[in-house]
């Protein structure tokens, strides 16, 4: 199972003071010493935590392989194909949201956003890069993906990390959404609110074979790394006197 980390909250913190720490390039750095497999950023149309030029330094600095999550509108894919990250992961983007809100709209065969849709697959698979969609556990969404000739879908697993603790309703539907997509030849990934207590079962379903969590973790790391950063603090001021 591959563990990519999403940084997007490392530049969320950053941009509440408009200034240079702390560098998501530097906490991708740790997250691979950690164990990470790949980092992920979301690069959103208003910009309001990861910037181009975090992408443009991950996508030539990091030793490992950078999923960029973009939405397919928005002046987002010639970023893409510039930077020929390791994997596109297309995702929905609405301005008010406050995270991802539900998965990816694959529009009915023949309409218009249907054929923006393939369009966009087109010219990233053309410039080399690996595709995912993020979509609901939907079964029609599954079929969609396969006919689109992507190579991987990340399941939103928002609804189960919303409801696992009163229903195992919505961990059936990921068990059969991953089922069903493995047998139509597609990658397995999932995420969106996955936490240190609902990740297990999750990673339990055999064919998820990528994990993208973040704010869970970068939220831990607040909490395991302020002992120490106090300390640090706390010697530099005493040192002084
Ligand atoms: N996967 C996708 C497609 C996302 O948009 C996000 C949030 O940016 C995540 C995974 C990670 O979600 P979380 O921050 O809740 O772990």
């Amino acid at each position: 199972m591959r563990l990519y980390v999403n940084v997007d909250h490392v530049a969320t913190i950053r941009e509440a003071r408009k200034t240079d720490e702390p560098d998501p390039v530097e906490a991708a750095d740790a997250c691979l010493r950690g164990g990470a497999d790949g980092i992920t950023v979301h690069l959103r149309e208003d910009r309001r935590h990861i910037q181009d030029r975090d992408v443009q330094r991950l996508a030539t600095h990091l030793a490992k392989p950078l999923n960029l999550e973009l939405a397919a509108a928005g002046g987002l894919l010639p970023i893409a194909l510039g930077l020929r990250p390791h994997q596109a992961t297309l995702v929905p983007e609405h301005r008010q949201e406050i995270t991802t809100e539900g998965g990816l709209d694959l529009g009915e065969p023949g309409s218009a956003a249907h054929g923006r849709l393939r369009e966009v697959i087109g010219r990233l698979r053309d410039a080399g890069i690996r595709i995912s969609l993020f979509i609901d556990p939907d079964p029609v969404g599954i079929d969609r993906s396969a006919e689109l000739g992507v190579p991987a879908i990340e399941l939103h697993t928002g609804e189960y990390a919303n409801t696992c603790r009163r229903s195992a309703s919505a961990l059936e539907r990921l068990q059969k959404a991953a089922t069903q997509a493995r047998a139509l030849g597609l990658a397995v990934h999932a995420g969106h609110g996955l936490t240190y207590t609902n990740v297990m079962a999750v990673a339990a379903i055999p064919e998820v074979e990528e994990l993208n969590i973040g704010h869970s973790i970068v939220s831990r790391s607040v909490l395991v790394g302020i002992e120490q950063a106090v300390r640090d603090m706390r010697r530099l001021i005493d040192s002084s006197r």
